[in-house]
């Protein structure tokens, strides 16, 4: 018995391989604390769960279009003009299953075997791992700490060439929290315009922005026509198990989302997007005070960081997490990370999980209470001790 060969290019996932891990050791009467997976100890919004009750009473449980409802699309793109991130026809969006089945059917729909795409490295693992899964070659570029945590013009220019069809950029950034500002856009427009390139631009963390503002790249001129924004009330809303994400793109790659979806998953269920309209239409209150906690939970984490000697961590300016450094340390990060869960109790990604340029970084995401945070500074603070011996 053979299975298919391309299933040998899907990568795991690893934040939720130490989550598997890290449960396993719960149930064995350890106590962990969690922060390797990028989620919060936030409920949805009240209002948000009573619309999917209604809805589900109301009968809204059978099939739907693939592209998704008219009044979610309609939402989807109100929600970008009154953040002033485009102009979108509801044609021109597609709703998905989460960010994440979106990022997959964009990248199978652009990229051919053969083909170059660039994405960041480290970045979301998902990246790499799906366009292997198409047949295109992956072509790294690096977020670097040196760089603040940006991606460079330069070397942008200097791994793209006539293979190349697609850009992949995400900022606020997993997993560093760097971001983009105007400038280093319009020099990514600038490259991705002269090469004709199709960018992904994921900016599902665009809500989580503690500094300065967010500018869509399709906002800038020459680039609506070639740009997928992927979005997601994962983050925003704290709904990360509903599975709602959209993209906003040119109608003519919307079709082409539309047709993957609608040959894998069919659509969204119908409840699930009538409280995703609820959510992107009504009151903004509780996601702005989650994205306010975020801030403070940032300033407290990194702060405790900072303090115990061999940690170094920037402060990141986007998404809830933070990427310290931890050279300094007698261990490499990847033994550091594997001793925090063992000995220390705390669950983080190794920088390696994310790619080749951040193999002295680890991963923890802080979206948690502060009560948390204190006593997972405590046991990273002891498990430093314990290796500087
Ligand atoms: C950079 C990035 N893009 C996309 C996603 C997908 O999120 P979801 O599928 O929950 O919408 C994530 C989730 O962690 C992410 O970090």
């Amino acid at each position: 018995m053979e299975l298919a060969a391309r299933m040998n290019q899907l990568k795991k996932e690893s934040a939720f391989v130490v989550l598997a891990k890290a449960q396993e050791m719960e149930r064995q009467g350890r106590d962990i604390i969690h922060l390797e997976i990028g989620d919060t100890d936030f409920d949805t919004p009240r209002h948000i769960v009573e619309e999917a009750y209604a809805q589900l009473r109301a009968g809204q449980t059978h099939y739907v279009a693939s592209a998704g409802l008219p009044e979610l699309r309609g939402a989807c793109a109100e929600f970008l003009r009154r953040d002033g991130r485009g102009e979108y026809r509801s044609e021109e969006i597609v709703v998905g299953p989460g960010g994440k089945s979106l990022l997959f059917c964009a990248i199978m729909a652009v990229a051919d075997p053969g083909a170059e795409v660039v994405y960041p490295d480290p970045g979301f693992g998902v990246y790499e791992s799906v366009i292997r899964f198409s047949g295109a070659h992956p072509v790294p570029i690096p977020v670097l700490e040196a760089n603040d945590f940006k991606i460079t013009a330069q070397d942008l220019r200097d791994r793209v060439n006539e293979r190349t069809r697609l850009l992949v950029v995400n900022y606020p950034h997993n997993p560093t929290g760097g971001t983009l500002e105007l400038e280093d856009l319009e020099q990514i427009a600038h490259v991705a315009i002269e090469h004709d390139l199709i960018v992904l631009s994921d900016e599902v963390y665009a809500s989580m922005l503690f500094e300065g503002t967010h500018t869509s790249l399709a906002t800038l001129p020459g680039m609506r026509e070639r740009t997928i924004t992927l979005e997601s009330l994962s983050k925003t809303y704290a709904m990360t198990g509903w599975r709602l994400g959209f993209t906003a793109s040119p109608a003519a790659i919307a079709g082409e989302l539309t047709q993957l979806l609608s040959n894998s998953v069919s659509c969204v269920p119908p409840f699930i997007q009538m409280a995703g309209v609820r959510a992107l239409l009504g009151s903004q209150e509780e996601s702005r005070e989650m994205m306010a906690a975020f801030k403070q939970r940032r300033d407290l984490f990194v702060a405790g960081l900072n303090e115990i000697p061999g940690i170094s961590c920037l402060t990141p300016r986007g998404a809830f997490y933070a990427f310290p450094n931890v050279a300094a340390l007698p261990m490499t990060a990847n033994e550091f990370s594997d001793y925090l869960l063992e000995v220390g109790g705390v669950a983080t990604l190794p920088g390696s999980a994310f790619g080749t340029h951040s193999d002295d970084h680890i991963r923890m995401c802080f979206a948690h209470s502060t009560g948390k945070l204190e006593a997972a500074l405590d046991r990273i603070s002891s498990a430093v001790d314990h290796v500087a011996g």
